[in-house]
């Protein structure tokens, strides 16, 4: 982080617990919603925590406990034309892409409203977990626009696309125990506990071998845009790369003495 201050971040908060870093999105008069400002500070702040190598995995939630993120911000959007339209469209993917392709685990704790663009970047995290209060929907529609954080492509991918047809298509929201049951997360918490839940699902990650855990999420997030063969082939090369690596020495010595491994981070 050596040319990045979090301190002048406006909407957007950063905590560290150890290796985790616990990222909150900050605009309580607009229900967490993303202007230009935010995604900008989301964007520089996933950037530097994928450089840092101190940061094992990160965790993104909402500030307050009524709102995740309630969407992209209605005002900004209500102004735009086909120009601006789609240049928005291409600054919120591309920090949901930042966010699937960061070299680390990334868990989103959702905690409270995720519509819209709020429940695209949940989509683009690795692992989401809900609180039982939460609610989450795609309502563009609704609006008389569709999803352009990715929504269109990512939720497909994850429920099928019958389900998401069906929660596009109305716009209706889902209560995080139907999300669960649809496969949209992971999990659903007790409102109190689910940041603690997140944290301790993500220090188990940085328990791990931190290239080991890279690499497979990097197998799966490129395998699932593949053909299996090619995918099965990535997977060989990046199990070939690990094999060169002191961490599977290291993960290999450690269990064969019956110790704990320590695994060198950075
Ligand atoms: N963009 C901009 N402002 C938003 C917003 C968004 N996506 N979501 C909420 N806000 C603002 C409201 O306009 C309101 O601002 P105001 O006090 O200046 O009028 C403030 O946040 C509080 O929201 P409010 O609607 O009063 O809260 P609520 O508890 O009655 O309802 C929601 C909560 C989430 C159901 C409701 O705010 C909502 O439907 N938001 C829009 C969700 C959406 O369609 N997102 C997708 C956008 S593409």
């Amino acid at each position: 982080m050596a040319d990045f201050d979090p301190r002048a971040l406006q909407n957007v908060r950063l905590e560290r617990d150890g290796a985790l870093a616990i990222v909150r999105v900050d605009r309580p008069s607009k229900l967490n919603a993303l202007d230009d400002a935010t995604i900008g500070e989301l964007d520089c702040l996933f950037s530097a925590l994928d450089a840092d190598a101190g940061i094992g995995a990160v965790i993104l939630t909402g500030a307050g406990d009524k709102a995740f993120v309630a969407g992209a911000d209605i005002g900004v959007l209500a102004k735009q034309g086909v120009l601006d339209g789609k240049d928005n469209a291409r600054r919120g993917q591309a920090l949901t892409l930042r966010i699937e392709q960061l070299g680390k685990p990334v868990i989103a704790a959702i905690n409270g409203y995720a519509f819209g663009g709020g429940l695209e970047l949940a989509l683009a995290c690795d692992l989401r977990f809900a609180s039982k209060a939460a609610k989450m929907g795609l309502p563009e529609v609704s609006l008389g626009i569709i999803p352009g954080y990715g929504g269109t492509q990512r939720l497909p991918r994850l429920c099928g696309a019958g389900r998401a047809l069906q929660l596009i298509l109305t716009g209706d929201p889902v209560t995080a125990d139907e999300a669960e049951r649809i496969g949209l997360v992971n999990g659903v918490c007790e409102p109190g506990e689910l940041l603690d839940h997140c944290k301790a699902v993500a220090r188990r990650m940085v328990s791990r071998g931190p290239i080991a855990v890279a690499l497979a999420k990097q197998a799966v997030r490129r395998g699932t845009q593949l053909p299996l063969a090619e995918g099965l082939l990535l997977e060989a090369d990046l199990f070939g790369l690990i094999s060169s690596t002191a961490e599977m020495k290291e993960g290999m010595a450690a269990f064969l003495e019956k110790r704990k491994p320590s695994w060198l981070r950075g």
